[in-house]
């Protein structure tokens, strides 16, 4: 029963010590999924993705959309979107607020109506989150930012091509960025531009509905102006990251797992660490598979990096797993200012870490116990249902919607592969 004004977090209960083994299909990514929903706004026409994800923030995007005018229904993993209507300019401030990347609907409506409103997504659960290299960028097209009580308003009579250096791979500002120039005339070259496997599912489902985008995956991205875009339809690449956290809960469980619908090429940096800690990694009939040794080995440094260094994404489920380790590690968190909140309470669960800024200590312990902990941002919460997994005793999570943000149905999946774990 849900009490009038008070927000009832569910919870995780998990029985550790149980082997997460078996078969698991990964869906389509998140993190590919949310821009490029943003990016059917460009064409006004109709554009059918496949393999979205059923998660909390794709649900929003899809609600911002239709609140903008687009119509979007849902069957299944399948979303059709008709961005043909009369299409708002102004972002809803709740919205925005609910999931600060919606921000990359600023370059969308940007190219469709030239102009945009929308509030500062301001910072988040792993830091302050600036979108000062997206303004740049913008302003360097010719559009004319100004901001007043903490909104944006965006005017751009005429987008020109441009040449665009980003002081830092930032994925949003290139997305943004990227979307802002499709119509823009002339060329346009974004260098220093992200190459995160995301930015390239983004520029193929803008060549398909008519774009002329090269480069993704390079330092340079370049756009040439198009005066029209076509209906499309659309696979999502599978995600990473979702893939490498069920990988890390076999590894944490000395359990053998089978992974389908996999991009082994998107998956290496989270590969290398894995086996650097005593994973058997191999691919076969177009599935993964991981069988993970009785105790990890720690590894000496890990350092997170933009693509194709090893992802922030998967910081804190390694974390997790150099807890119980052999030996001690060293963690650098070099993309994001405040992503160690999962620490406190895997120091709860037994772990022996200290923090100190970017750099996280670990000195490896042979077991972790259950206790109460609390989910305080989307990876953090994943990385205390790795340690429940495999710690000794009854782990309770509160605050898991942190966690279906990012996660379609974990608990049931890991109920499939094995594991003791019940959502209240
Ligand atoms: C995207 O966030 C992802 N989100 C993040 O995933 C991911 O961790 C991140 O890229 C890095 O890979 C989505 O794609 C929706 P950035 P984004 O701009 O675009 C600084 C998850 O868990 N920066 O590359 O916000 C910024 O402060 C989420 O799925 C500026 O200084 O990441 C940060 O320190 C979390 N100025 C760094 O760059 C700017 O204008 C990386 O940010 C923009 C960014």
């Amino acid at each position: 029963m849900q009490l009038p004004g008070v927000l009832l977090l569910s919870k995780y209960i998990i029985q550790g010590g149980r082997e997460i083994n078996g078969v698991i299909r990964i869906g389509g990514a998140k993190n590919s999924v949310l821009p490029i929903f943003a990016a059917t706004i460009l064409s006004g026409r109709k554009s059918i993705i496949h393999d979205c994800p059923i998660l909390k923030d794709v649900e929003i995007m899809i609600d911002i959309l239709k609140v903008l005018g687009c119509s979007v229904k849902r069957e299944g993993h399948t979303v059709i979107i008709d961005t043909s209507g009369y299409i708002e300019y102004e972002v809803p401030d709740i919205l925005v607020r609910k999931m600060r990347s919606s921000i990359v609907l600023l370059g969308a409506l940007i190219s469709r109506v030239k102009k945009a409103k929308i509030c500062f997504p301001g910072g988040c659960d792993i830091g302050p989150r600036p979108i000062d290299l997206h303004l740049k960028g913008l302003e360097q097209l010719g559009v004319k930012i100004n901001e007043s009580h903490g909104t944006i308003y965006c005017e751009a009579s005429d987008l020109k091509g441009a040449d665009i250096h980003l002081d830092y791979p930032s994925v949003g500002a290139t997305e943004n960025i990227l979307l802002a120039s499709v119509f823009a005339k002339g060329t346009t070259t974004i260098r220093n531009a992200a190459k995160e496997p995301e930015i390239g599912d983004l520029q193929n489902f803008l060549n398909i509905i008519g774009a002329k985008v090269s480069g993704a995956g390079t330092n340079n991205i370049r756009v040439e102006g198009v005066k029209s875009l076509n209906d499309g339809e659309h696979t999502i690449i599978p995600d990473r990251i979702v893939a490498g956290t069920y990988m890390a809960a076999a590894a944490s469980t000395g359990g053998n797992l089978e992974l389908q619908n996999i991009n082994v090429e998107h998956m290496q940096p989270i590969i290398a660490k894995l086996k650097e800690m005593g994973c058997d990694i191999y691919f076969k009939d177009g599935s993964m598979h991981i069988t993970s040794p009785k105790r990890l080995r720690a590894v000496d440094i890990v350092r997170t990096l933009p693509y194709p260094g090893f992802p922030t994404d998967m910081q804190a489920p390694i974390v997790a797993l150099l807890s119980k380790a052999k030996g001690t590690s060293i963690m650098i968190e070099t993309v994001f200012e405040n992503r160690f909140k999962h620490v406190e309470d895997l120091i709860c669960m037994g772990a022996n870490i200290k923090v100190d800024g970017r750099i996280a200590i670990i000195r490896g312990r042979s077991r972790l116990t259950g206790a109460n902990v609390t989910a305080r941002d989307l990876r953090g919460g994943a990385a205390l249902v790795l340690a429940g997994l495999s710690a000794e005793g009854t782990t309770v999570l509160d605050a898991v919607e942190h966690i279906d943000r990012g996660y379609e149905d974990i608990h049931l999946h890991l109920q499939q592969l094995g594991a003791d774990i019940v959502r209240i």
